[in-house]
């Protein structure tokens, strides 16, 4: 529907006259928001703490990262806050689960001389799941990697016994390693983003600040209140994640206030401004944290970590 997808941006995000303070239609850039201001979402900027250490790890809770939409963020989204939960001490278990293999590139791993991958503890038995583990050169994130087998995995899973669960049953042995598990999603709501959502206790959906954002995100959520309803009751949508905003444009201003608008307290007060370091992080094979540490990009996602730690996301 038009009405739904397309975000209008005729309207000025400058602050009505006489409106009060502190309303959503004051939307500033990143730059200026900090404590006790008003934040790129419209809302004030709550503080999020530096979360103290874990006196124990695990059992590890699980986050799909999810957007059928392709491009919006995804796979950075999981490289980088895996990172910052590891910044923060955490141990942080990334899985590759789409075929394409971006966020194992993106680790540097070379994807086609891998001998085991997730398609192999998906498909067939008899592997440990902690031979397909990788750690990866960022200390206290490992990887679960995948490469294009995964691609053959939807059609040979279809005639599984609880097809649906089988990504669970794989995860459940290392359960207790980890305090999180983010899952790196395909851009489609197929078979394999079923199994990601049913092993899955919060989702993330990264929202790239464009015209179309919206669109598809209500079938997305649909499906999400399916599989709560039929497959995994505990799931629940940890957040929406705006990315790639520019603040010196109205348009992402627009895009996010929308966003709000649709999504209210679902929408993380942290946004993830459009940045060139992330696409050279990712040639680097590097997450943002280590590549670039002091940019504003690495912040944000620290940032990211604090605020899902805060709300109960994450230990
Ligand atoms: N905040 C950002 N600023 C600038 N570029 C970004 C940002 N986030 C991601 N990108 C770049 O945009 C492209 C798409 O990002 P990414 O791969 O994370 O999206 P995705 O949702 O995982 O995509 P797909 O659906 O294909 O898996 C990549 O080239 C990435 O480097
Ligand atoms: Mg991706």
């Amino acid at each position: 529907m038009v009405g739904e997808d397309y975000v209008a941006f005729e309207e000025t995000a400058e602050q009505a006259p006489g409106a009060p303070p502190g309303t959503h239609d004051i939307l500033p850039g990143t730059d200026d928001a900090g404590h006790g201001t008003i934040g790129p979402t419209g809302r004030p900027l709550p503080d999020f703490p530096v979360p103290p250490p874990l006196a124990a790890h695990g059992p590890a809770r699980i986050i799909a990262m999810c957007n059928q939409k392709g491009g919006v963020g995804k796979t950075t989204s999981t490289i980088n806050l895996g990172a910052a939960l590891a910044e923060y001490d955490r141990r942080v278990l990334l899985v590759d689960f789409d075929p394409q293999g971006a966020l194992s590139v993106g680790l540097g791993i070379r994807t086609h001389e891998l001998d085991v991958t997730i398609y192999n503890l998906l498909i067939e038995r008899g592997h440990d799941v902690t031979d397909v583990i990788q750690a990866t050169g960022t200390p206290g994130v490992d990887l679960i990697p995948a490469n294009i087998d995964l691609s053959a995995a939807e059609v040979q899973l279809v005639g599984e016994v609880a097809r649906e669960q089988i990504l669970a049953r794989v995860l459940r042995p290392v359960l207790d390693d980890y305090d999180v598990v983010l899952i790196d999603c395909q851009p489609s709501l197929g078979l394999l983003t079923v199994n990601a959502l049913t092993a899955a206790h919060g989702v993330i959906i990264p929202l790239e600040c464009e015209f179309f954002a919206m669109r598809g995100v209500a079938l997305l959520v649909e499906t999400i209140e399916k599989i709560t309803d039929r497959l995994n009751p505990r799931l629940q949508i940890d957040g929406i994640l705006a990315t790639m905003y520019d603040g010196r444009t109205l348009h992402s201003k627009e895009v996010v206030r929308s966003v709000v608008d649709h999504f209210g307290d679902q929408v993380f007060h942290t946004v993830i401004s459009r940045t060139v370091k992330f696409p050279d992080a990712t040639l680097a094979a590097e997450p943002i944290t280590t590549y670039a540490s002091t940019h504003s990009g690495a912040d944000a996602y620290r940032q990211l970590a604090r605020e899902l730690i805060a709300r109960g996301g994450a230990a």
